[in-house]
């Protein structure tokens, strides 16, 4: 496996994914814990430093300790992280009185690092800073116009550093030189798949959880159906899943989830809890009351279920490895607060909590999802918020408009999953509160307008309004007024986020 040590770049988990790409195994830690984990592991065979926003000048900066170079593992220290591999080891880093950033060619020397390259290559740089002088026993085997040593190596040490980002795709061969790194200079082995990790995680589980009873809120959503189908693969019945059907799921979701589990060899419990949230929600029409009272509900009715059981001992989750990362990765696990659930149900007496998926990242949990055997719909899930269509339903929630609001989505989703449109990343239906004069044959009509969604982003903290093409969205239109009552006017939204959210509340 290969240890990415963080410095605070903005790609630190793109390194990753590039290496996992490559079916090797490779995990993230802070700087600061580097040495203890490389000590502590027996199976590290190669380490990348990232790189980060500091200068190595700086007081607070972050350092790494000498003695890491000295274990004979191979390094490869990216931007900061090959300047601070410079400085470590008495080189020198000066302070260049322009920043370079953007696309730059430079020239290669003789390298494992670029085995079967070209002699000139287009990278990624983006850095004020840059090495001056090489730490003993390194020699120059790049270089760019601006920047003399642009890539240094001590072969007999197997110390590598580029100045630029190879995990960034604007450097056009950047794949390749991770790959050289990992596999020719670490010689680490392609064979981190998802079937080996099922058995793995399977064993592991096994291992873990003994004939304890394990507990589990699914949502249906990706994450907790992954790790549903894991742990159920582990345990059998001796995972107990509640499914809380509030009745704010999309068109046959609830269905689909139930056909998915039923028969798989746990303890499914699906919670019709329909009627419960709506009487809560009858009347509400403000966003947050909405949110809140189905957090609140959701805890009750799972406390209920969950005091039926008598004894759990564990409580699974199914955090992911972008929280982990994100999190700092502190040494008491951290502990996802499910969207659903708002929190750890507090009556639940457990030794311990497992999270089978905090390694991977989502798109691994998908492969893994596939590789269990879940179906397309359930692991190509979009994001699908907590509180459901409650807050896709502008205004007073009814059973009614839920309905409405549920058909039209339908057709939507139908009909841009047909299309197959690229970068598309979250697309949904929201019925709004506002009714509207129309006419259909010779009547008069007075209903409400829809509008629909879709949005591009890769992370849904900044997102751009898909264009999507006008014939696709005059079909869904002409489909939604004909087949479904008490429309007669389809917006598309046009904003991007900021300044709106993808949600309508
Ligand atoms: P916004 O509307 O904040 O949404 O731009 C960003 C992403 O988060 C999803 N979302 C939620 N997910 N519980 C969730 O688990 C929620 O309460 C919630 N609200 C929004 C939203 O669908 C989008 O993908």
């Amino acid at each position: 496996m290969i240890l990415v040590v963080d410095f605070g770049g903005q790609y630190n988990q793109l390194i990753a994914r590039r290496i996992r790409d490559l079916n090797i195994y490779c995990e993230v830690v802070p700087y600061n814990k580097a040495l203890e984990e490389i000590k502590k592991r027996k199976d590290i065979e190669g380490i990348i430093f990232t790189g980060g926003p500091n200068s190595v000048y700086e007081e607070n900066s972050p350092k790494i300790e000498k003695e890491i170079f000295e274990l004979k593992v191979p390094i490869l220290g990216l931007c900061y992280g090959m300047q601070l591999m410079a400085h470590t080891l008495g080189g020198e880093v000066i302070n260049a009185s322009e920043r370079e950033f953007g696309k730059t060619e430079i020239k290669t020397e003789d390298s494992k690092i670029f085995e079967g390259l070209e002699k000139e290559e287009i990278v990624w740089m983006s850095h004020v800073d840059r090495v001056s002088k090489l730490p003993e026993g390194f020699e120059i085997i790049a270089e760019s116009k601006n920047c003399p040593v642009a890539a240094m190596a001590n072969v007999e040490k197997n110390l590598y550093a580029l100045q630029f980002h190879p995990e960034v795709n604007h450097s056009v061969h950047g794949k390749e030189m991770l790959e050289n790194f990992a596999t020719k200079i670490c010689g680490a082995k392609k064979d981190w798949t998802m079937a080996n990790y099922a058995k793995e995680a399977v064993k592991d589980i096994k291992e873990k959880v003994g004939d304890g009873k394990v507990l589990l809120a699914l949502s249906g959503g990706v994450d907790s159906s992954v790790a549903a189908a894991l742990i159920s693969k582990a345990v059998g019945e001796n995972l107990t899943c509640i499914f809380v059907d509030h009745g704010l799921m999309r068109k046959n979701e609830g269905d689909e989830v139930e056909a998915a589990f039923k028969d798989s060899g746990m303890h499914f419990i699906r919670v019709d809890a329909e009627k419960r949230f709506l009487d809560k929600l009858a009347g509400v029409t403000d966003p947050e009351s909405k949110r809140k009272i189905i957090g609140e509900e959701f805890i009750r009715v799972f406390e209920e279920e969950g005091e039926k059981i008598k004894s759990v001992d564990f409580l699974a989750q199914g955090t992911i490895y972008p929280d982990v990362i994100e999190s700092g990765l502190g040494d008491s696990a951290v502990i996802k607060s499910h969207h659903n659930v708002g929190g750890l149900p507090d009556f639940v007496d457990f030794k311990d909590i497992i999270e089978p998926l905090r390694m991977l990242f989502k798109d691994e949990v998908r492969a893994l999802g596939r590789e269990l055997g879940l179906a397309d719909y359930l692991v190509d899930r979009q994001p699908f918020p907590g509180p459901g269509l409650a807050i896709r339903v502008i205004g007073e929630i009814t059973k009614e408009k839920l309905e409405i609001l549920r058909d039209a989505d339908k057709i939507f989703r139908d009909e841009l999953e047909k299309a197959k449109l690229k970068d598309i990343n979250q697309y949904f239906a929201v019925l709004t509160n506002n009714r509207t004069v129309g006419v259909m044959g010779d009547f008069r009509t007075y209903d409400y307008t829809l509008a629909l969604r879709a949005v591009s982003t890769t992370d849904f903290m900044t997102a751009d309004f898909t264009r999507i093409p006008w014939e696709i969205l005059d079909k869904v239109s002409n489909r939604i007024v004909n087949e479904v009552d008490h429309i007669n006017r389809i917006v598309y939204d046009i904003t991007s986020k900021p300044p709106a959210t993808i949600e309508w509340e």
